[in-house]
This record gives structure tokens, C-alpha cells and sequence, in this order.
């Protein structure tokens, strides 16, 4: 126990930033180690915008690799976002000067994590980030503390709170994707550039991490399988669930003897299943270990109140001086990240193959799949109004991707289908 004071600067006063000012703020009694943190010192866009609380008295800095820099702060709080520019920069100078890092930044870890995990160990300083996944749900402690004794063998989940909502408000409302996007920018989930929710790209940064984590080997976002939901449409929300399913957008990673898998899919769950039942903004994360089994976490994927609680936790790790490398091994020991190339994963599908309705159209597409060995679980022609042509949907067994693509080429060929089919995987949770 000690009686320091420990003096933070912020850099990046938005959603999380303001929600940590306010954290500090409303919990003075926040001593884990016996100390005190207080905010001294702060960088942000807009020195004049409107804020929770008073920032007047705080040291101002516009330039947040200066504040990085300062001698008058001893822990630094990088909240900017962005994998590279001032974000990389600003981190770069706190650790180069030896101050212990907190940072909400997914993107800057998934890309830049192993450089700046060998920069953090070498110079002996905590580089933490509870809040890049997850916000407020406790899933980097979860990997890096407490799975740290099994062998995880995947994590599947939904980390991105807007198209979590977006989802499910399309098949609540009957709304189109543009119409409750522009809801979600306007509750605050989404990010800046919306691209990066809708995109898939914001989940795509956060299962690189927990991959990292989870499997000790270095973060490789380049390597993920990515595909976001903007082209998701209301047509298959509806089939899918007529077939027992719900579309979500699934991240996952799993280990295999011959390397390491990152996906991120819209999906389908089907409608029993805990994912399918994580409705609105919530995130949701199985993690399979070989001894303890499967976990199931729930909860805030974002927001001020829950992101800066996990930025607070983090801070307490500095103040007591809680010592883990920054992933699940000693930077220099991480594993190389070998990734699978996607042709050979093997899954449940969806097809989607809008037809003309006219004799002998099932049977071409059945004969076509036969020719692929791609077997048929479940299977639905429903004539939807205004769809132009029918739609005819399946479910497969387990099939390879390799065989699936061949098959959705082919079914695109045939004289009476009007359009190449849609694929959605059926998520392997
Ligand atoms: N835009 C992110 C989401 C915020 O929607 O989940 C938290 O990372």
C-alpha cells in the first residue's frame, strides 16, 4: 500500500474521456493501492466544447504527443482512437519516456500490438487496454489473468455494440439499415466513421486482440477474415428466422493444429442460442477452454460510464502495480501468427438463390449442389411480394468453403437464376 499520488493525463476528451473525468470525479474514494489518481493534465480537439465536468483548472495541452511527453504526469490515458497518427505517436512518446499506458484503442493494438508490447516491456511500464474490447465487460482481464492457466481453443462472439443494434432494431421495426444506422450514430455507439462499425472493421480490431490473448500470438488484424453488415437485408433477416435462425455479427478465432482463424461474419445463430438472444447494443463472448470449458459473457460494449470503468481498472493495475505482459506471453515469446487460409474452413452455410418460379428450378439447384457435395439440412421457397423472382433458401451441413463458392458459381450460371446467391455462415458456436 502507498500513499502516492499518481497524476494522469488524458488525451482524447469524447465519449470515453468525458466518462472518465466524470469517474474520477464522482468517486474519490477510488484508492486500490492505497493512492490516489488524479486527472492533471489533458489534450483534446475542442479546449471550449462542453464537458461533465470543469476542466479549467487542469493543464491544457493541444498537442497530445506533448502531453505524453510532460514530465508532470505519470500515467498517460491515450482515449484519441486511430491505429496510427497522434494516437501511435502520443503512446509511442509515453512509454519511450517510461510512463505506464492506458489506452481504449483497439485499433492501435490490433495493428501496432506487438511493437508496442516489445516497446513497453523494454522499458519495464504496463501497456493496458481493458477498454478496446468489450467497453465496461471485463473479457482482456478475462483472456490475459484468468484463462492464462488453460488452453483456449476459440472465441466467438458479438463485440460491436452498433451492429448489434442495428440487427436487431431491422428485424424488431421492419426499418431499413441506413434508417436505424442513423439512430445508432445519434445514441452515441458508433464510431466516428460509421464505415468502421457497419464495415465489420471495429469487431475485426477487437477478435484480433482477444486472438492475441487467447492463443499467445502476436495481434495480426491484417490477417482477419472480415465482412461487415451494410449489404444484410431485411429479405434475410426474415428467411433466416423462418428457418430458426437470427443473423448477428459474429467474430471469432480459433486455434487449429495448423494456425490460427479470424473471422468476422454476419452470421446465423439460432434463435435459442444465448448469441441470438443478445439483443440491442449488448456484446456477448463464448470463450472455449480445453480445461474449464465454455464461458459465456454478457454485457456493455460501449458508452461513457461502462468504457471508463474498464479505463479505471486498468489504472488500478498501474497504481498496484500489477505485473502481466502485455499479451498472453512475454512479447519476445509470442507466437508467430500463422493464418488458414478461409477456402479450407469448413461450416453450415445459408444460400440465398433468387429464382424465376417455373418448373425444374429446384431441381437444377439441387443437382448443382449435388455436383459440389454440399448436402441440404433445411430448405425454403417462400414467395415474398414485390422480390422480384422467389426466393429459394437453404441451410447445408457442414461443408467446405472451397465446395460452397464452387457451388454458388455454378448456381449463378443456371438459365433461371436471376442473381448470384447470397452466402451467409451459419456461426459455429
Ligand atoms: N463503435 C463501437 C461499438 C464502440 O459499436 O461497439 C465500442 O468499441
Amino acid at each position: 500500500m502507498t500513499n502516492k499520488t499518481w497524476r494522469v493525463g488524458v488525451a482524447g476528451l469524447g465519449t470515453v474521456g468525458g466518462g472518465l473525468l466524470q469517474f474520477l470525479a464522482e468517486r474519490p474514494d477510488f484508492a486500490p493501492a492505497g493512492g490516489r489518481a488524479v486527472i492533471t493534465a489533458v489534450s483534446a480537439r475542442n479546449k471550449t466544447r462542453a464537458r461533465p465536468v470543469d476542466i479549467s483548472s487542469l493543464a491544457w495541452f493541444d498537442d497530445p504527443v506533448a502531453l505524453a511527453a510532460s514530465p508532470d504526469i505519470d500515467l498517460f490515458v491515450e482515449l484519441i482512437g486511430g491505429s496510427d497518427g497522434p494516437a501511435k505517436a502520443a503512446v509511442e512518446t509515453a512509454l519511450k519516456a517510461g510512463k505506464p499506458v492506458v489506452t481504449a484503442n483497439k485499433a492501435l493494438i490490433a495493428v501496432h500490438g506487438a511493437e508496442l508490447a516489445a516497446l513497453a516491456e523494454s522499458q519495464g511500464v504496463p501497456l493496458l487496454f481493458e477498454a478496446a474490447v468489450m467497453g465496461g465487460t471485463p473479457a482482456v482481464k478475462m483472456l490475459r489473468e484468468a484463462m492464462v492457466g488453460d488452453d483456449v481453443a476459440s472465441v466467438a462472439g458479438i463485440l460491436n455494440g452498433t451492429c448489434n443494434y442495428i440487427l436487431t432494431e431491422m428485424e424488431k421495426t421492419g426499418r431499413s439499415f441506413a434508417d436505424v444506422l442513423r439512430e445508432a450514430q445519434g445514441l452515441g455507439y458508433a464510431e466516428a466513421d460509421p464505415t468502421t462499425d457497419v464495415g465489420g472493421f471495429d469487431a475485426g480490431h477487437k477478435i484480433s486482440i482477444l486472438a492475441a490473448l487467447a492463443f499467445g500470438c502476436a495481434p495480426n488484424f491484417a490477417a482477419a477474415e472480415i465482412e461487415g453488415i451494410s449489404d444484410v437485408e431485411l429479405l434475410d433477416i426474415k428467411l433466416a428466422k423462418d428457418l430458426g435462425y437470427r443473423i448477428k455479427l459474429v467474430a471469432s478465432a480459433a486455434k487449429t493444429e495448423d494456425g490460427v482463424a479470424v473471422k468476422v461474419h454476419p452470421s446465423l445463430a439460432p434463435l435459442d442460442h444465448p448469441l441470438a438472444q443478445a439483443g440491442g447494443a449488448l456484446n456477448a463472448l463464448f470463450i472455449e477452454g480445453k480445461r474449464i470449458g465454455r464461458i459465456f459473457i454478457q454485457g456493455a460494449g460501449a458508452g461513457a460510464g461502462p468504457t471508463a470503468a474498464a479505463v479505471a481498472a486498468d489504472i488500478a493495475d498501474v497504481m498496484t502495480n500489477a505485473q502481466r505482459p502485455v499479451f498472453q506471453a512475454p512479447a519476445g515469446a509470442l507466437k508467430p501468427f500463422i493464418a488458414i487460409d478461409p477456402a479450407r474452413a469448413v461450416g453450415k452455410a445459408y444460400l440465398r438463390i433468387m429464382a424465376k418460379d417455373q418448373p425444374g428450378v429446384i431441381a437444377a439447384i439441387s443437382e448443382t449442389l449435388a455436383e459440389c457435395a454440399v448436402s441440404i439440412d433445411a430448405f425454403l421457397q417462400k414467395p415474398v411480394e414485390g422480390a422480384g423472382g422467389v426466393p429459394i433458401v437453404l441451410v447445408t451441413h457442414a461443408t467446405p468453403e472451397s465446395n460452397l463458392l464452387d457451388a454458388i458459381s455454378r448456381i449463378e450460371k443456371l438459365q433461371t437464376v436471376l442473381e448470384r446467391p447470397r452466402l451467409l455462415r451459419v456461426a459455429r458456436i
